[in-house]
């Protein structure tokens, strides 16, 4: 059987491995799917390991995407973009490929939540890699012009560089009033029950509060985003399966449908 897996540290809690078995028997595909637990200094031996095993292709998570973008002897366009490798896979000619799908997963959650992006203006709030992987794909997708602000502004001005003049970078005091139809949330705030400092102002266009990041309750983003009467808020879940879709889709040809996999996956997060 052919096998896949995601690499990581930590990896325990990982849904990848419920998320891919679940897309193989929706579509008939024969494939097994583990999680591995990569040393912090040993991502590139635990996937020789792998392969030698007989691994055929593989998803990387924190904090090996930088590591796997090293390894990887041929990028995609949108992994360079990212500068990091979410999905390794080995090509016809026998080369270890990276590819980058987190970005097309969000524009790909976003057109699901009903999101038109063709020609409007997003304010994107954080600088770290979840941020850097999302411009590209959303400036394909068609927007007008993305607003790049950070808590630390020179972040935000270092990634904006790699970009056109439709990447604005600035920090959260000096954002400039435009009409925001979407504003994404990709710090990290949330995981301390946080939100970034930004001003209401900012929502008051805001058609959708997306934020990258998921729990069992709304984040402290969303729960500000509902109160400033934003009409719809979503988190990452969406996101976390639309990129493993596209990476199932990348190693085996099919394209799954995320819909009754994030059903259960809510279900289990609501522990219902
Ligand atoms: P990732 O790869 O997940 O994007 P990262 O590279 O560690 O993670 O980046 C974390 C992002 O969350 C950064 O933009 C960080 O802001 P700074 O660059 O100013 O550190 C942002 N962040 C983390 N906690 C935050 C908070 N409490 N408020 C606002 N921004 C926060």
């Amino acid at each position: 059987m052919d096998r896949y897996a995601v690499f990581g540290n930590p990896i325990g809690h990982s849904k990848s491995p419920f998320i891919h078995t679940q897309f193989a028997a929706a579509l008939g595909e024969q494939l097994q799917y583990d999680a591995i637990l990569a040393p912090l200094d040993g991502f590139a031996d635990s996937w020789h390991s792998f392969v030698a095993a007989g691994g055929k292709g593989g998803n990387v998570t924190v904090p090996f995407k930088e590591a796997a973008y090293q390894l990887a002897e041929l990028l995609s366009a949108r992994a360079k973009q990212a500068g990091a490798v979410n999905t390794l896979y080995i090509n016809s000619d026998g080369k270890l490929t990276g590819d980058n799908t987190d970005g097309i997963g969000l524009v790909a959650d976003l057109t699901r939540l009903g999101i038109n992006l063709n020609g409007i203006t997003v304010l994107l709030l954080g600088a770290g890699g979840a941020s850097r992987g999302a411009i590209g794909p959303l400036l394909d997708a068609g927007i007008k012009q993305l607003v790049l602000a950070n808590r630390t502004v020179s972040k935000a001005q270092a990634i904006a560089a790699a970009f056109d003049q439709r990447v604005l970078a600035c920090g959260y005091a000096d954002i400039p009033a435009k009409s925001y139809q979407l504003v994404i949330n990709a710090t990290s705030a949330g995981l301390s029950g946080e939100r970034p400092c930004i001003a209401a102002q900012h929502l008051q266009q805001c058609q959708l509060a997306y934020d990258m990041l998921y729990g069992a309750e709304p984040t402290a983003f969303m729960q500000w985003a509902k109160a400033a009467a934003v009409p719809q808020q979503a988190d990452g879940l969406g996101m976390l399966l639309a990129q493993a879709a596209e990476a199932f889709y990348i190693w085996r040809g099919k394209r799954p449908d995320i819909t009754p996999v994030l059903a259960v996956l809510k279900q289990q997060l609501s522990g219902n």
